[in-house]
């Protein structure tokens, strides 16, 4: 039976394993995986902004930490989705790289620190009053 609502996208998705994907590593057939999923950048050797070197360096292999080091721009981002071939098998996923940046930037967690710069001007404001009462009642009033 068809599924009505899938023109577009077919519910398919392909699982690899790591070995295979690294059999895809010349210039003839060049496989990268980045964060989890597979793409055939094979066409876009000659396209890519950073030059081919880089990419057949990572052929075959899993290149989320050098593509994020590089500081892509989002728009390079969004680049990948056509070269896209599957995903990698779930159980050879790997969510480190995912876990480590989330640690620094999208974190939820970071309600302390509101608190962490609400004290650090208050302190430095009552030293602040502190002062100006010693001066008035203490020095200047002599
Ligand atoms: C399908 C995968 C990739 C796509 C679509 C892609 C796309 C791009 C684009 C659009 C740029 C231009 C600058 C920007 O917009 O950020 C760029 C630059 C660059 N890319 Fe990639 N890239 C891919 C994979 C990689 C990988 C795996 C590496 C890893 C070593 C890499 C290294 C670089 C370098 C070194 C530059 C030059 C940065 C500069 O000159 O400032 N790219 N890439």
């Amino acid at each position: 039976m068809e599924t009505p609502a899938s023109t577009s996208t077919p519910s398919t998705t392909k699982f690899y394993s790591r070995a295979e994907v690294a059999t895809h590593n010349d210039s003839k057939s060049t496989w990268l995986i980045i964060h989890n999923s597979i793409y055939d950048v094979t066409s876009f050797l000659n396209e890519h902004p950073g030059g081919e070197e880089v990419l057949l360096e990572q052929a075959g292999k899993d290149g989320t930490e050098p593509f994020e080091d590089v500081g892509h721009s989002s728009d390079a981002k969004q680049m990948v989705e056509p070269y896209k071939v599957g995903e990698l098998l779930e159980e050879e996923r790997d969510n480190s790289y995912d876990k480590k940046k989330n640690n620094n930037w999208a974190s939820s967690g970071d309600s302390d620190e509101p608190s962490g710069s609400w004290s650090s001007w208050l302190i430095p404001v009552a030293l602040g009053i502190l002062a100006t009462v010693i001066y008035r009642y203490f020095i200047a009033a002599r």
